[in-house]
Parts: structure tokens; sequence; C-alpha cells
């Protein structure tokens, strides 16, 4: 199957900024507590008009200016997201419509924080295959929506933004997607989860006064699971594809938790200074974290063309997966 790789990059976050300090006036926590236990500074949280689609279709915007791509020319539209614009139309549907991408199918996929890596690794195959020649692929989440801002255990983990990446055929065979790993364990499913609004638990007066349309978390539980899952899973892609951690120019990890992302790194075998690494200035925001970082590590110049990266996430589900590609 032909290469497939990433041809344009692009990202949105909310202009509004809520600070740990902030957060000390909302719920009995600290700055320092935050920091220590998460790395944790910022995060960026929508404001009046901005939602899951109107973030996500800016980065899109973003990335196919970058691809030299036009809204006509994008065939396949996948959206990753645990905060839609609503049940359903799809978010897809509805940024299909602000870009104008009226020559595109689109759809939704729901892996929480794994979501942006199954997209790109959906898009890998559509395009290697054959079936579509541009697929673009987001990542946009709204997480201070669906926040318990009441509940100091998870409201100082979570931000907002969106992120994006226009997939095709490699131009040279070498710059390209080259193995992904993509799992998950429903049997953990209610370590991270939010119960109501669904076939389940249908939205009633009792699911609101219970405060279930809210992210629930067992932090310590999804902490274990997520070291050993991304700690396996890029160790994995790496060995399987015939690389050598020494060979990898870039980990990309999901920003959920500093202590996380330095336990992938030490498991994987590669220092610090060759991790991406911006929790700080926009805490987790699922699905987004990688595109976001790789459009930030692009812009800054820690990503250059060519570059081998390893990009790993773990979430909700739960879910986690790799993708070792050449940028
Ligand atoms: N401020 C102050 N104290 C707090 C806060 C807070 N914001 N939150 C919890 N505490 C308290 C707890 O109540 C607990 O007190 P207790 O011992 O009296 O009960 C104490 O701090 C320690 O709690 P722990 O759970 O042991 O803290 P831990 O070191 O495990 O850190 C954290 C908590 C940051 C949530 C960590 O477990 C974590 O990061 N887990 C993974 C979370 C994660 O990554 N989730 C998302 C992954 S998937 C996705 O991105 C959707």
């Amino acid at each position: 199957m032909p290469l497939t790789y990433i041809s344009g990059t692009g990202s949105a976050v909310p202009s509004k900024v809520l600070t740990n300090e902030d957060l000390e006036k909302i719920v009995d926590t600290s700055d320092e507590w935050i920091r220590s236990r998460s790395g944790i500074e910022r995060r960026h949280i929508a404001g009046d008009g901005e939602t899951t689609a109107t973030l996500g279709a800016e980065a899109a915007r973003r990335a196919l200016e970058d691809a030299g791509v036009s809204p006509e020319e994008v065939e396949f539209i996948i959206v990753a997201t645990v905060t839609p614009e609503m049940f359903f139309p799809s978010t897809a549907c509805v940024i299909q419509d602000m870009i104008g991408a009226k020559n595109a199918g689109a759809m939704d996929i729901s892996a929480a924080c794994s979501g942006f890596l199954y997209g790109l690794s959906v898009a890998d195959r559509f395009v290697g295959a054959g079936q579509f020649e541009t697929v673009l692929v987001v990542a946009s989440e709204t997480l201070s929506k669906i926040t318990d801002w009441t509940d100091r255990n998870t409201c100082v983990l979570f931000g907002d933004g969106a992120g994006a990446a226009v997939v095709r055929q490699s131009p040279d065979g070498e710059r390209g997607i080259i193995k992904a790993i993509l799992r998950s364990d429903g049997s953990k499913g209610g370590l991270l989860y939010m119960p109501a609004g669904g076939s389940r638990h249908p939205t009633s007066h009792e699911t609101v006064e219970k405060r279930l349309h809210f992210i629930k978390m067992n932090g310590r539980e999804v902490f274990k699971v997520a070291v050993e899952a991304m700690g396996e899973a890029s160790a994995s892609v790496v060995e399987g594809a015939g690389y050598r951690p020494e060979d990898v120019d870039l980990l990309i990890p999901h920003q959920a938790n500093i202590r996380i992302i330095q336990a992938t790194a030490k498991r994987l075998g590669i220092p610090m200074e060759r991790v991406y690494v911006n929790i700080q200035e926009y805490g987790n925001t699922s699905a987004a974290s990688i595109p976001i970082a790789i459009d930030e590590a692009k812009r800054k110049g820690a990503l250059r063309p060519g570059d081998l990266v390893v990009a790993v996430a773990f979430g909700g589900g739960l879910t986690w997966a790799s993708v070792l590609f050449r940028f």
C-alpha cells in the first residue's frame, strides 16, 4: 500500500485563559498541588460563541491552508471528539458545512483522548487504499462544557482546543505513516466516563440533579493503566517497525499528566529533551492534545520534515494508540 503522510497541520485554542490561581478561587486547591501532580499551569476555555465545531473548523482551515489544499478538494472528514456539537448530526457534518468542503463525506469517531490517532489511522488506510486522495482529520474538544466545576479531582485537569491534519499520499515514499497500534479495554470503561445523556441514562431531572452529565474519573486507577499502556504502545510501535528508540527524533504524547509523560519516555528509552510537552499551557484537551502539539512543535521548529515521530495516546474507553510516522 502506498505511504500516506501529514501534508498540513493547524490548531485553534480559545483566547480565554484559566490559571491555577483562578481555580484556587473556585475549588479547594492550590497552584502548587496542580503543578506538582499534573504539570498544568493554565488551560484555555471556550468563550461565548466558541464550540467544538467552531474551534475544529478554524483548526481545519489552518491545516488546509498549510497543505495548500482547497476545501473543495477534501473528500472525507473525520472528527474525533467526546464533546460533540450535539448527538446528531455529527460534528464532522457541521464542520464540513462551516469550511465549505462540499465534496466530502463526514463522520465522527468516539475514542476519547486516543481519537486523533484512531482517526489518523483510518485516514491513512482510506488514502493508502486509493479510496480518497485527501482526508481531513480534526480533533476538537470543549471539555469545559462537561467538566464539573465543583469537583476538584477533575476540574483542574481539562482544557479546550482543536487540532487538524490533512492526510495525502506521500510525495517521496519516505515521509509517511509507518505503523499504528490501536487498542482498547472496555471492561475498564467505568474509570473515566460521562454517565448520563445516552440510552442507559437518558437525560432527566434526576440525572441533572445527580450531576451525571459531567466527567467522572478514578484518577489513581487511570494513572496506573495509562503509564503501562502508553509505555507499552510506544515501545511496541517502534520495535514492531524495526526501529530503535535512538532513531526516534520526537515523542509526542497525549498531554494528560507530566508524570505519565515522563514514565512513557523512560519506558521507551528516550530523554525528555526529545519529548514534546505543552501540558503547562493547555492542560488535557483530550483528542485535540496530540494535533495541537504536532502543529505547535512544527511552528516552533521542534518538528521538522523528515523527523521520525512517535505519537502515543491514552483515554476513556479505555482506549490507547500509538502511531509511528516520518513527518
Ligand atoms: N487540589 C488539591 N487536592 C486534591 C485535588 C486538587 N485539585 N484533587 C485531588 N486532591 C486530593 C485528593 O482528594 C487526595 O486527598 P486524600 O488523600 O485526602 O483523599 C489527594 O489529593 C491525593 O489524591 P491522589 O488521587 O492520590 O493524587 P494523584 O497523585 O494520583 O494525582 C491525578 C491525581 C493528578 C488526577 C492523577 O491521578 C492523574 O493524573 N491521573 C490520571 C488522570 C488522567 O490522566 N486522566 C485523563 C486520561 S484520559 C483523558 O485524557 C480523558
